[in-house]
């Protein structure tokens, strides 16, 4: 098979990209505009005149077993309520309804193995095993209310473990797998978990590495956990505790196969997600069930142009993140959708695996992040050159700023120039898609999230005088509530107004990241403002690397910044003093390294380590990570004059020069 991309390669193709560069607005194509399911601008001024008009409209398409008696409770701002007095449960409105209306037979999930074993999972035997593990859990003594902690693969059980705690009111708490399981305890301790799901082992590239085991050594006596479930997927034989620990399978055999979907107040907690913020300590990010779902599900179908009955959506984040619980858990199941989900890496077992898939399920709406493009394009266009993509017709594009080469690379080779692109922007905190194209309507500029959602409002404010900036940078804020915006930080109510609410006051919300407003209105999202670093789409706080770093015996004081880098984003630079006359050496980097691989995990461990003897602090002992960013980044020095030790920088310098020396 061959595609555009066979004819194009090298040097061809970067002359093509570079001719694009020069195109200021991508139009969205005549043929997918008629087609599209909003079409006329005019949605943006009916949204923005009535807003709660706008968002009822959303919430009318979910199926409630009690309607809302006032839209928007906004007497205590920034502890806001939405559909107040309505009642629904999450997973009958992605599982029963589908299969009420008929639908049970048409595929929710095209589910593929590592090693290339398929499952087509159809929307009634995925409710069926929905209500068994939710009776299972019942059984455990899981009741409304408790946390449930998950800790597993992309594999479909996930998906069911999740579904199965909304569908009895039992919080979930999912961990992503890529953390360690140190990181899986702190999680499981603050939010007071009572199960935890997990898994016997995990497919990493051909090897299976153990998961159960690893949770034990890091659980040890976690006096809250009551119960461990292991799911038997890799067969790995594991130390099962007696009368903590129980296999999956075995419960789901004994349980009870019908467990009717608990009707649920529209403000009861779905899940807590653990982000970064600006300290060591992670935020429990609080979604609740009503406004979440209105706002996942409009998202999804009007950004995705969703036509369920015909599209093959894949979403190729992790479901541990949170463009995994809302795009590929719960917009595409509320909606209907046919989805793709993929077990393993984009490199695995060869390059061209994401391409391979996209022709072998059909997939016509892709979603991933700028690193995963900016991998590919390394890759080479020869990759997705070797597979029919021809049946992609749309493109998404999220986690962090996607740069214009990226941009136009996706637009030309993957999507055979014919795909619109939506650049979206939102976070954890915010739940779904807030600053986005709609793909039949707007104008894409490349590197520009381009207009908020309709029903949201994002403004850009000067930093000093906090007054919206017509053109040029600033603070990036929301200006009005939405749907499925977070409630609070799990049990840290006065750190989720002083993190957001703040600033701007207690009805603006701070998002976090400066962006930039250009003459036409259009949003650039520039980055954080706040410690936190953004490593390949996965976000970091830089005082949680530092206390994992200090964790090693050696290391008197670490500093960390995140550096500019081509592949990542951004890559993580540790400036590290260690104890006494020590001198580091590869053994203490790999030391280091290995040290917050098990604090935290892989994905956080620092690229670069800069010895130092000291680091830039002024007189009152803060450090200047200002003037870190400076020396990593090669920029000249801003003033230094309040350091406490000038000559610190000068060795700095030094240090850093040798060590991109030794690099080149
Ligand atoms: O800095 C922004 C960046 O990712 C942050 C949110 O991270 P997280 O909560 O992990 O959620 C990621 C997936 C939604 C934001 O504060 N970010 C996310 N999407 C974009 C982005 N930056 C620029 N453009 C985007 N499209």
């Amino acid at each position: 098979m061959s595609t555009e991309a066979d004819a194009v390669s090298g040097a061809e193709l970067d002359a093509e990209l570079a001719e694009l560069l020069d195109v200021e607005t991508f139009e969205p194509p005549a043929g997918f505009r008629e087609q599209a399911l909003l079409k006329d601008p005019a949605v943006y001024e009916q949204a923005a005149s009535d807003p709660q008009a706008w968002w009822v409209a959303q919430a009318e398409e979910l199926d409630w077993f009690q309607k809302w008696n006032r839209v928007l409770d906004d007497d205590d701002p920034p502890f806001y309520k939405w559909f107040v007095g309505g009642s629904l449960n999450v997973s009958y409105n992605c599982l029963d309804r589908h299969v009420i209306a008929g639908l049970g037979d048409r595929v929710a999930l095209h589910w593929r193995g590592e090693d290339g074993q398929e499952r087509d999972i159809a929307y009634a035997e995925l409710l069926a095993e929905v209500e068994r593990f939710a009776s299972a859990l019942k059984d455990l003594g899981v009741q409304k209310g408790d946390v449930v902690g998950i800790y597993l693969p992309m594999i479909p059980e996930v998906v069911v473990a999740m579904l199965a705690c909304a569908r009895i009111g039992a919080p979930h708490n999912v961990v992503f797998g890529g953390f360690s399981a140190e990181a899986v305890r702190e999680r499981m301790e603050f939010s007071q978990a009572k199960v935890l799901i997990t898994v016997d082992g995990a497919a990493r590239k051909g090897k299976t590495a153990p998961v159960k085991d690893r949770v034990d050594e890091a659980m040890g006596d976690l006096a809250s956990l009551e119960k461990i479930v292991v799911v038997k997927s890799k067969g790995i034989p594991c130390q099962m505790r007696e009368g903590r620990d129980v296999y999956y399978e075995d419960i789901l055999a004994a349980a009870d196969p019908a467990c009717p979907a608990e009707p649920l107040d529209a403000e009861h907690p779905l899940y807590i997600l653990y982000t970064s913020g600006s300290t060591a300590k992670p935020k429990g990010i609080l979604h609740t069930t009503g406004g979440y779902l209105t706002g996942v599900s409009a998202t999804h179908r009007y950004v995705f142009d969703l036509k369920a009955e015909s599209d093959v959506y894949w979403c190729a984040a992790d479901v541990g993140w949170v463009t995994g619980h809302s795009y590929i858990v719960y917009g595409p199941l509320c909606n209907g959708a046919t989805s793709v989900m993929w077990e393993g890496a984009p490199d695995y077992p060869n390059k061209g695996i994401w391409w391979e898939i996209v022709e072998r399920y059909g997939v016509t709406i892709l979603y991933c992040a700028p690193t995963a493009i900016r991998a590919c394009i390394k890759w080479g266009a020869e990759w997705p050159g070797k597979h029919d993509l021809q049946s992609l017709r749309l493109l998404g594009s999220v986690g962090e700023p996607i740069n214009p080469k990226a941009w136009l690379w996706y637009h030309k080779v993957i999507g055979g120039e014919r795909c619109p692109i939506v650049d979206t922007w939102w976070q954890t905190e915010t739940g779904a898609i807030m600053i986005t194209p709609l793909p039949g309507i707007t104008a894409t500029k490349p590197g520009s999230a381009t207009q908020p959602f309709p029903g949201v409002f994002a403004e850009v404010l000067d930093e000093s005088t906090g007054e919206p900036v017509e053109e040029g940078q600033g603070l990036l804020v929301l200006t009005h509530p939405w749907p499925s915006m977070l409630r609070t930080l799990y049990k840290e109510e006065e750190r989720f107004i002083e993190t957001y609410f703040k600033r701007f006051g207690r009805d603006i919300y701070l998002v976090g990241d400066a962006a930039r407003r250009d003459r036409d209105g259009y949003i650039w999202v520039i980055g954080r403002i706040d410690d936190v670093v953004n490593v390949s789409g996965h976000r970091l706080s830089t005082a949680e690397v530092e206390s994992a770093i200090v964790a090693h015996a050696e290391v008197a004081e670490a500093a960390v910044i995140g550096q500019h880098d081509e592949d990542t984003g951004q890559a993580i630079v540790a400036f590290v003093t260690l104890q006494g006359d020590i001198q580091g050496d590869d053994g203490t980097v790999e030391g280091i390294r290995e040290t917050v691989s098990g604090r935290i995990g892989k994905f956080a461990r620092p690229k670069r380590i800069i010895w130092t003897g000291d680091l830039p602090k002024t007189r009152s002992g803060k450090i200047m990570r200002r003037l870190l960013r400076d020396i990593a980044e090669g920029r000249a020095l801003g003033d230094v004059t309040t350091l406490r030790d000038p000559a610190v920088m000068q060795q700095l310098e030094d240090q850093v020069k040798e060590l991109r020396a030794e690099e080149e």
